[in-house]
């Protein structure tokens, strides 16, 4: 009986060496996860780093590739075009230059980034909870990793989907200088709901509304000036 005792905890052992052993080897094999510094420079409003880390499971796929398939689709260059037509209203209204300084809250995948880039505008920052490189980067609309006064203009489709409209909008008017224009597109809606966004805009005046198609939807423009009241 000792004995198969014995033989059986000396098996046992042997098991628990060679398990831990190559555990141990594995351990050793895996490559560590460091963080390589990122190939551009941010730019000099931006106040967060960006590492690698972020998109390393994105990098097994060549980006380039994957962008260059995905923005050579019909519904993708249909989308850029419509908010190209819809930023060349912003020019002719003398809100925007090719030198101006835009910022594109919930940019999604980065249609209104790259129409102000086709447009000549090439100081377009796009950010979105999910990156998407390069159009877009990742960032809260509600805590803006930007200085006060860098941008001239600040753009969003996404307004409605904002889950702290207060905070969303103080955010954007907080990053646009004084002087500057923020521009947010909502479902198409009439003056009272004009009325309560308009409300949210505390240190901007009211430039105006208007009905537009957006990407083949019904929407509402609302551009607000804004002025830094006390
Ligand atoms: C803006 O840039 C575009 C593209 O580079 C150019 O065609 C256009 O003439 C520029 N507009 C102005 C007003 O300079
Ligand atoms: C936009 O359309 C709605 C109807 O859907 C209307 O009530 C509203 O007055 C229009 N707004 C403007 C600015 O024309
Ligand atoms: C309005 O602007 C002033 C001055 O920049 C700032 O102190 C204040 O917090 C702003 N108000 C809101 C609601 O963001």
């Amino acid at each position: 009986m000792e004995r198969h005792i014995q033989m059986f905890l000396k098996r046992l052992s042997y098991v628990s060496i060679t398990i831990g052993t190559i555990t141990f080897i594995l351990l050793l094999l895996k490559t560590p996860d460091t963080c390589v510094a990122p190939d551009s420079p941010p730019k000099p409003h931006l106040r967060f780093p960006k590492s690698s880390c972020d998109s390393s499971p994105r990098e097994l796929l060549p980006l380039h590739k994957k962008n260059k398939r995905l923005w050579s689709t019909k519904t993708w260059q249909n989308k850029v075009q419509s908010f190209s037509n819809f930023f060349r209203a912003c020019y002719q209204m003398g809100l925007l230059h090719n030198d101006s300084k835009v910022l594109c809250v919930s940019a999604g995948a980065g249609h209104e980034v790259m129409a102000l880039n086709q447009l000549g505008v090439a100081d377009v920052t796009g950010i979105e909870l999910l990156d998407s490189p390069p159009l877009v980067s990742r960032a809260d609309p509600h805590n803006l990793p930007f200085f006060d006064d860098v941008f001239d203009l600040g753009f969003s489709a996404h307004f409605a989907k904002a889950m702290f409209p207060n905070r969303f909008v103080s955010e954007m008017e907080r990053t646009v200088r004084a002087g500057g224009v923020c521009v947010v597109v909502v479902d198409e809606c009439g003056d009272e709901e004009v009325r309560e966004i308009v409300d949210l805009f505390t240190n901007s005046s009211f430039l105006g509304a208007l009905n537009v198609t957006l990407t083949g939807l019904r929407m509402t423009r609302i551009i607000m000036k804004v002025q830094h009241l006390p």
